[in-house]
């Protein structure tokens, strides 16, 4: 492939980006997620920012996937988590995270598999087989990262330090474009 024809195939705007996910396949979403090159200014219409969590911002929800722009403000981590059986796929727009994986052993304990670090452009994918994960920002400057989940997950599972046990979340947005 010569790089005309490679370029030919990245998806270069949010338009682009919905249009291709709703005629494709969930079997081609690893490849366009893989061919995103969108500027990261091009997704400040969609950012909100809190000191309290990272934020989750709708850009497109539909039938067959769920596409959420996430805000992070320095050292902001996400629960351990699973996505309620769906796909999801993960990618960095701007700094740098850490996404720990999990399993439970069989008397239910917690057992980090594997640690990954990513920077823009690269691309992490979960599934409930694979166990749950935990997405960090290691910055203490703020980040961004594009989160592609299909079916769109409604609820999942949250592991709860406190008690030290799964409980069940329902998920909700802080913002909807
Ligand atoms: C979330 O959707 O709130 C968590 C991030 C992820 O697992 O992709």
């Amino acid at each position: 492939m010569n790089s005309n024809e490679k370029k030919e195939t990245e998806i270069r705007s949010i338009e682009e980006l919905i249009t291709a996910l709703m005629l494709a396949d969930q079997n081609l979403y690893d490849s366009i997620v893989r061919s995103i090159r969108i500027p990261y200014s091009m997704f400040y219409d969609y950012c909100s920012w809190s000191n309290e969590t990272y934020t989750r911002n709708c850009i497109e929800e539909n039938e067959k996937f769920e596409l959420i722009l996430l805000c992070w403000n320095g050292k902001q981590k996400t629960p351990i988590h699973n996505h309620g059986g769906e796909e999801c796929w993960v990618k960095v727009i701007e700094g740098t995270f850490k996404e720990n994986i999990y399993t439970t052993e069989k008397n239910g304990k917690l057992k980090m598999i594997k640690s990954i670090d990513s920077k823009p452009n690269d691309v992490t994918y979960m599934i409930d087989f694979m166990g749950f994960h935990s997405i960090e920002n290691l910055s203490t400057e703020r980040g961004m990262s594009l989160h592609l989940y299909a079916k769109p997950i409604r609820r999942c599972k949250i592991y709860d330090e406190n008690i030290e046990e799964f409980v069940n979340k329902e998920l909700t947005y802080h913002s909807i474009k």
